[in-house]
């Protein structure tokens, strides 16, 4: 932003009340206006300091200097007089109550005009998105403008510069907190929280066509990556509109309601829990065990995927809910069988959770019970057996793919413990592994031709070797 432009209106008397501080330094800024090199010299305490020594030698912060003591001796101020345009507002002018005052962003030039536009059409432009600078003055008087006037000026007269310096400090706070407050007062920011909840009205309302509910769903994706904002999506209410969405008899809603849920859930433990408490888990499922397009499905499994991680909680409500039956059903059907690799990737990222969750607590003795202690209630192992994921996992093999075979090897691994005797007496597994075990042999060694000591085929290589191994 435009930040550097508004930092020569900063400077406020502190010794004023805070309610007119803003508008005073806005004032104070169109004296300065009369200034304006000389303000930008002084942003930084210290140079301001250097430049008003008696010993400051350069010719041009002399002049400067001057210039600008000239401006403030000035007893009377030239009062400008707005008409209902935007004018330039001219060094040394002073505006009269009741003007509309506005820094021009492109070119740094105050520009005043009378106070014309009625509050609500400035409120419009208030809801409008990005920063708005636009400063009504009319609670000021030319004497008020005397008096600060009068103030700077007891500021600038005092001769030894740290006397001086300190003397500033008590007269102008730090940019930085003036600036932080001028934003908060005067430039109107939409806050992404005022973002979502326009989005979120946006999106329940009976009056949006398909396409604006999807367009807010889409444009809110984008806020609730952050943690704070999805946390904020909760406190209005808006979290349990978007879960409601899945339910939605169109399936782009669905699509997208689940794309921003995905993004929200996502390592936030917070939305989570209350995903879980407002039935996401069930509506999640229903979805990806029902008639769906395709893309509708891969945006809920990824949506399923984060509300599941490295939340115990919801993992046993995942099994409890027959969650292992869909997935299986899913990967099973041809139409969604391309969604195979993702489930698998999930089951393997559950399994290993689980098991780091047992050695974390092992390392590091009581770290958290409460936490082993919910991952112990996941009784995801034995379910995965039951549901035949031993055998859906070992004909995932078979995937052409070298990436979809690198997740599905790992799985595989990770499944070992529990499904050893399976695999064992699966011979279609092992003639499998055999020959994908020939495969990456061979391209390990282009690999290694090629000088590529630590390559990705001889990785696949050792875990079918490891597998081999095992299975012998
Ligand atoms: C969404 O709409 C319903 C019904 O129109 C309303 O009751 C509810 O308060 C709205 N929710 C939010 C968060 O705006
Ligand atoms: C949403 O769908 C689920 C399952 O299909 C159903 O149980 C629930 O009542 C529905 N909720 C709403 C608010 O329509």
């Amino acid at each position: 932003m435009h930040s550097k432009k508004f930092w020569s209106l900063t400077m406020v008397p502190q010794s004023l009340p805070p309610s007119r501080m803003v508008p005073l330094g806005m004032l104070l800024g169109l004296l300065m206006a009369s200034c304006f090199t000389f303000c930008l010299s002084h942003q930084n305490p210290n140079e301001f300091a250097l430049i008003n020594s008696e010993k400051s030698s350069t010719k041009e912060s002399e002049r400067k200097e001057t210039k600008a003591e000239e401006d403030l001796d000035t007893e009377v101020l030239e009062v400008f007089h707005p008409t209902q345009d935007w004018q330039a507002l001219q060094p040394g002018q002073a505006v009269p109550a009741g003007s509309h005052v506005r820094l021009n962003l492109q070119t740094g030039a105050r520009e005043v005009k009378l106070q014309y536009e009625d509050k609500f059409r400035n409120n419009l432009k208030g809801l409008k998105r990005g920063r708005r600078l636009d400063i009504n003055t009319n609670t000021y008087t030319s004497q008020d403008l005397k008096s600060a006037l009068a103030k700077f000026k007891e500021g600038a007269e005092v001769e030894s510069s740290k006397a001086r310096q300190a003397e500033v400090k008590r007269f102008f706070r730090p940019i930085e907190e003036l600036k932080k407050e001028f934003d908060e007062l005067n430039v109107v920011i939409e806050t992404d929280m005022q973002i979502m909840v326009r989005l979120i009205n946006k999106f329940n309302s009976s009056s949006s066509s398909l396409e604006e509910k999807i367009a807010a769903l889409f444009d809110l994706e984008y806020y609730v990556h952050q943690m704070d904002n999805a946390q904020d999506l909760l406190s209005f209410g808006g979290l349990q509109v978007v879960i409601n969405g899945l339910n939605s008899t169109e399936p782009l809603v669905k699509e997208y309601a689940a794309f921003v849920l995905g993004a929200a859930f996502s390592s936030n433990p917070k939305v989570q829990v209350e995903a879980v408490e407002g039935g996401a888990l069930q509506k999640l499922l229903v979805i990806l065990a029902t008639e769906q397009p395709l893309t509708a499905k891969k945006k809920v499994l990824f949506a399923l995927c984060s509300l599941l991680r490295h939340f115990p909680y919801a993992q046993q409500q995942f099994l409890k809910l027959g969650g292992l039956q869909v997935l299986r059903d899913l990967v099973q059907e041809k139409s969604t069988e391309v969604l195979a690799v993702r489930v698998v990737t999930l089951l393997y990222d559950l399994v290993t959770e689980k098991m780091f969750a047992e050695e974390e607590a092992e390392l590091t003795q009581d770290t958290s019970p409460e936490k082993l202690h919910q991952y112990r209630q996941v009784h995801l192992l034995p379910g995965l057996r039951e549901q035949g994921w031993c055998e859906i996992t070992a004909h995932l093999l078979a995937l052409p793919e070298h990436d979809a075979r690198e997740k599905v090897l790992q799985t595989l691994g990770a499944l070992l413990a529990t499904c050893r005797d399976l695999y064992h007496q699966d011979p279609q597994l092992s003639r499998t592994l055999s020959s994908l075990q020939a495969e990456y042999k061979a391209l390990a060694a282009l690999e290694l031709q090629e000088g590529e000591d630590e390559g990705y085929f001889r990785e696949l290589l050792a875990s079918i070797n490891s597998l081999l191994k095992e299975l012998r």
